[in-house]
């Protein structure tokens, strides 16, 4: 493993992440919704840096087809315990790579009304993309490598390490 971004790196860009969004929301309460399981520790994180009042819920998604390979298909399997009617929404993401899942959650969780709908992601791969999505907040853009630590896994392993790693 090398280290890509190390445990200083990514709290600062996770702290000015939080001024950032606290900033634009104005002081509204936020509900961040977290893509589980790989941005939870992300979340902590930014939720506890935010200057707006926060509430949290998460999914769970899960995409047919094997390993690193996003299959194109989507589907809901934990679902949100709150409504979104009229309410601001952040969802936060651990990492964009082919765009697949936050699109298809972008367009779940739009149909649901709530007030503004925006997205956040720790890390954006925008070489890898099948389908246009654009996240309102990015962390870092890197390279087409896969990653792990900060809660991003490889079979389950490495989602507790501070930094974040390039496998190889
Ligand atoms: P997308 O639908 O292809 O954008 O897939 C995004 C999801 O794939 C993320 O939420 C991660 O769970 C997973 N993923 C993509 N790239 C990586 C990586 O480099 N390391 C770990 N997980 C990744
Ligand atoms: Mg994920």
């Amino acid at each position: 493993m090398r280290l890509l971004l190390r445990k200083e790196e990514v709290q600062r860009k996770v702290r000015q992440l939080a001024r950032k969004i606290s900033s634009d929301l104005g002081g509204k309460e936020v509900l961040l919704v977290g893509v589980l399981k790989g941005a939870f520790i992300f979340m902590a994180d930014l939720a506890r840096s935010m200057a707006s009042p926060v509430k949290m819920d998460f999914v769970r998604l899960s995409s047919y087809g094997a390993g690193t390979v996003s299959s194109g298909k989507v589907r809901i399997t934990k679902d949100l315990e709150t409504s979104l009617k009229g309410k601001d929404v952040l969802i936060v993401e651990d990492i964009i790579d082919t765009g697949v899942t936050l699109q298809y959650l972008f367009r779940r969780l739009k149909a649901r009304k709530p007030r503004s709908l925006r997205t956040v992601a720790l890390l954006d791969k925008p070489s890898r993309r099948k389908v246009r999505f654009q996240a309102d907040y990015v962390g870092f853009t890197i390279e087409d490598l896969f990653v792990v630590g900060y809660g991003l896994d490889c079979n389950e392993e490495f989602r507790n390490l501070p930094g974040i790693y390039v496998l190889k």
